[in-house]
């Protein structure tokens, strides 16, 4: 199944138990808490665990996924009653409606064509107030992060809440003009295994600066590493934060 991490109840359950809060949530809150109360809108939220912190931080936040049973495992969750939860992407998005937007974990990537990420950033636009503030990851190709996308690489076990473990490693099928596609294979404890397939597009620092910068957005800055370093120094990340 096409991202069955997200949209398989049990890959889900596995989701949770592999990535819980890192360095990674640090920096979005950080960024979240610059604006006290304020409105925020989570795209590609997924299990919620951002949504909720920033909820529990005093923010009114919407959380927006196309998975269902991400979203179902995100509303089961202590405090979901505070976070608007919402299936779709970002057309289902209101207008000038959130004073900051967040897309974490690279959920920037699964916009693969340009028509889909271009139309993902107008969207994002027109649902920010004037002077709103849009911040994202995306993995610098340079680093190539997907060489470490194999199975020895990758490989890594946890335990479910049903008492299973599983394990899980990553499979680069194809690299073609910047999308890394991948299979995902999960073996549990019981003999059950499952996969799932992917594609991610890896976008240079000039794409995302041209297509932010289309979308009526001006980038304020652009990190290379979760402790704000510069571009190419460490992390081979962009991390994005641009204003409407
Ligand atoms: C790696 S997960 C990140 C989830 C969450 N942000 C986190 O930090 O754990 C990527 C998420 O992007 C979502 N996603 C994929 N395509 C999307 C789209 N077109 N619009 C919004 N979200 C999308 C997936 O369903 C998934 O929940």
């Amino acid at each position: 199944m096409r991202h069955a991490e997200f949209n398989h109840p049990v890959l889900v359950q596995v989701y949770d138990a592999m990535f819980g809060w890192s360095r990674d949530d640090d920096f979005f809150m950080s960024v979240v808490d610059a604006l006290p109360c304020a409105r925020v809108v989570d795209l590609g939220c997924g299990t919620g665990r951002l949504a909720l912190a920033m909820s529990a931080a005093g923010h009114s936040v919407t959380g927006v996924d196309p998975a269902g049973a991400s979203l179902d495992a995100a509303r089961a969750k202590p405090g979901a009653e505070r976070v608007a939860w919402i299936e779709g992407s970002s057309d289902v998005l209101p207008d000038a409606a959130f004073d900051v937007a967040v897309m974490t974990s690279h959920v920037a990537q699964f916009f693969v064509t340009d028509e889909q990420w271009n139309q993902a950033l107008a969207d994002l636009k027109r649902a920010l107030v004037p002077g709103g503030r849009l911040t994202f990851d995306s993995r610098d190709p340079r680093a190539r992060g997907w060489k470490q996308w194999n199975p020895a690489d990758s490989r890594r076990q946890v335990c479910l809440p049903d008492g299973r473990s599983v394990t899980a490693t990553i499979d680069v099928d194809a690299v073609t003009d910047h999308v890394v596609s991948f299979i995902i294979r999960y073996s549990f404890s019981d003999g059950q295994s499952l996969a799932s397939t992917g594609d991610l597009r890896f976008r240079t620092e000039a794409e995302l600066r041209s297509s932010v910068a289309a979308a009526g957005l001006r980038i304020e800055q652009i990190y290379g590493g979760w402790n704000r370093e510069p571009i190419g120094a460490n992390d081979g990340e962009f991390l994005v934060i641009a204003r409407a």
